[in-house]
């Protein structure tokens, strides 16, 4: 079946000419050709045409930090609800985290969480998780776009908390090695000593994501190996990676939407509900990440999408889990942004589809271009709406931003060439759970091969 998208502007980072109206040619879920409609329309009989005027088309986000918690803890999450999350936030691939109830540490697992993803509505692919024991093979599991390292206790059991052990997965490694920068040994020396605050982000203060970033970064730097750096959230891990990019381009990094719109005073007003590692951290540290992004030192955004339940978020401070969710909100947050100035339409597409696609090798993913897969986002700058819990798709049904009104948001989402959202809904079909919904479900990415 053939889609023509007519009179969108297109965007994409690297358009010389900035933005471009072109129409858009689909057919078996890729992008066939892009031009005028005069032109191509001869190359097929559309059977359906999607009219994009005074809207924009971006390539759909590719979000590379998500915990869909599908095998083991599906009261939270399932790759239906979380992908109908992404769908409903204009994300068409998901990379997953390997901390599920049972650890991704084995290709027995991954092969299981393989199977169940195979109900997600949009594209995904995995991490698998680095264990003291598995540090040395991890990598070579088949289907995995990167390997995660704890290097601080988070959610869950995995953690590889000695720098021995890093340097033995990444010298290793022969995919990106992506952390979690934490120092254990200060996680645990600031937690005892500040327990009876309950300020969590004084329990897991700045020093112990700084130390690690610093550690994680010269390691991979001196052994000339990739290394992807999970939400980065301080000043000084922003001043740290400034100097190191400045000659190295082994290491790249994400900071999060809730790090750059989110800061202490929210936990301190809504307690566990702005509770996540690493924390929310000063007005100092949210500025130190605006400028990092205006100035392109940051490589993604990515949400740390990590859904629990209300009733969990209400438990008491220490035993309440940590993570928010954040897929379904990423885009129109910074949207947003674009119609108050702060970024360009261009910037989302380098930080939320070509970066993510570069770092990890994705193939066909992340470009508005002849030949890629047709993941697509078109989206309205003049939709004012105010995001709510209710509307929210994620299984957790809640969400730290309900309240805040937007103006920019998606209105529609393709996956290989299905529409997946229109108008901020599903449709129907999606929503009655099918092992195997014909033609709309998202698929496994392919990652080109690493040459380390
Ligand atoms: O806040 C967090 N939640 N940080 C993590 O590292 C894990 C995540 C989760 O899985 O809930
Ligand atoms: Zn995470």
């Amino acid at each position: 079946m053939a889609t023509i998208i007519r009179n969108g502007s297109i965007v994409t980072s690297v358009t010389p000419q900035g933005i471009v109206k072109q129409d858009i040619l689909i057919k078996e879920g890729k992008i066939a050709s892009i031009g005028r409609i005069e032109n191509i329309e001869h190359q097929a009989t559309a059977e359906n045409v999607i009219d994009a005027s005074g809207k924009y088309v971006l390539p759909g986000l590719i979000d590379v930090h998500v915990h869909f918690r599908e095998p083991g803890q599906e009261h939270k999450e399932d790759w239906l609800t979380g992908s109908m999350a992404a769908a409903g936030g204009g994300v068409t691939t998901v990379l997953d985290m390997p901390n599920n109830k049972d650890p991704i540490i084995t290709q027995e697992l991954l092969d299981r969480k393989k199977e169940a993803a195979k109900k997600s509505i949009v594209n995904y692919g995995f991490y698998a998780g680095a264990t003291p024991e598995n540090a040395k093979t991890v990598s070579s599991l088949q289907g995995i776009v990167g390997v995660k390292a704890y290097l601080g206790s988070s959610t869950g059991s995995l953690l590889l908390g000695s720098l021995k052990d890093f340097a033995v997965l990444i010298e290793h490694a022969t995919v990106p090695v992506v952390t979690h920068c934490e120092n254990e040994q200060l996680l645990l020396y600031f937690g005892e000593k500040y327990a009876a605050t309950e300020m969590h982000h004084v329990m897991r203060d700045n020093l112990c994501a700084t130390v690690s970033t610093i550690q994680a970064a010269l390691i991979a730097e001196r052994l000339q190996k990739r290394l992807h750096i999970a939400h980065v959230s301080t000043k000084e891990e922003i001043g740290f990676l400034q100097h190191i990019k400045s000659f190295s381009s082994n290491v790249t990094f994400e900071i999060t939407p809730h790090h750059l719109f989110l800061d202490k005073e929210y936990f301190i007003k809504n307690k566990n509900y702005g509770k996540m590692n690493p924390p929310l951290r000063s007005r100092e540290d949210q500025q130190a990440l605006w400028k990092a992004v205006k100035k392109s030192l940051v490589d993604c955004i990515a949400t740390d999408h990590a859904p629990h339940t209300k009733e969990e978020k209400e438990k008491s401070f220490p035993s309440s889990p940590c993570g928010v969710p954040g897929v379904q909100t990423m885009l129109p947050l910074l949207l947003n942004e674009v119609n108050k100035g702060i970024l360009s339409l261009q910037d989302i597409v380098r930080l939320c589809a070509e970066n993510p696609a570069r770092i990890f090798r994705l193939k066909n993913k992340g470009k508005i271009q002849e030949g890629y897969d047709a993941d697509l986002v078109i989206i309205d700058m003049n939709v004012i709406k105010e995001i709510r819990d209710e509307d929210q798709y994620s299984k957790c049904g809640w969400t730290p931003f309900h309240g805040w009104t937007c103006k920019g948001w998606p209105v529609m989402t393709i996956v290989n060439g299905d529409i997946v959202m229109e108008n901020g809904k599903i449709p129907a079909e999606h929503k009655e759970y099918k092992e195997r919904y014909k033609g709309c479900n998202g698929r496994l990415v392919e990652a080109n091969q690493w040459n380390q």
